[in-house]
């Protein structure tokens, strides 16, 4: 059983498919263990994407993870990590996979509908970003 860290971008929640995007988690045998909606700070979403702060897209990403509430969730399963990011589909919407979660709502490679961790040693630190122990059930 593993656990990873999901976020519904600004753009999907804006979008009001919030639920249409937990169904195709749950729908593919991934539980939600913790759940939250939150507004992002800039510090908070520097901080998140640290990894990519020398990248030349950076700015605008913070841009955009600030520009709205996220739904953050931890999802739990049999290999969580890879499942979620095979429902998610490619970064670049153009090039997602057909019935992937970017393919069918996302708009563009900055503004792509969800996060997922890329790694089970990515997926605690970014889980422990967000939750406390006692959030987590
Ligand atoms: P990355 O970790 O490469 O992709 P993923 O989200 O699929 O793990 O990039 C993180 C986010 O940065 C990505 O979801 C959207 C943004 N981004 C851009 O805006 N432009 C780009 O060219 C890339 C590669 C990413």
């Amino acid at each position: 059983m593993e656990r990873t860290l999901s976020i519904i971008k600004p753009d999907a929640v804006k979008k009001n498919v919030i639920g249409k995007i937990i169904d195709r988690f749950e729908s593919n045998g991934l539980r939600i263990a913790a759940m939250k909606k939150l507004q992002l700070s800039e510090q908070d979403a520097g901080e998140f994407y640290a990894v990519h702060k020398d990248r030349p897209f950076f700015g605008e990403l913070v841009e955009f993870m600030t520009s709205g509430p996220v739904v953050v969730m931890v999802l739990e399963g049999e290999n969580a990590v890879a499942k979620n990011r095979e429902l998610m589909g490619a970064t670049n919407p153009k090039e997602a996979a057909p019935g992937t979660i970017r393919a069918d709502f996302a708009e563009s490679i900055d503004a792509n509908a969800v996060h997922g961790s890329d790694s089970l040693e990515n997926a605690r630190i970014e889980i422990a970003f967000f939750f406390a122990q006692r959030e987590i059930h």
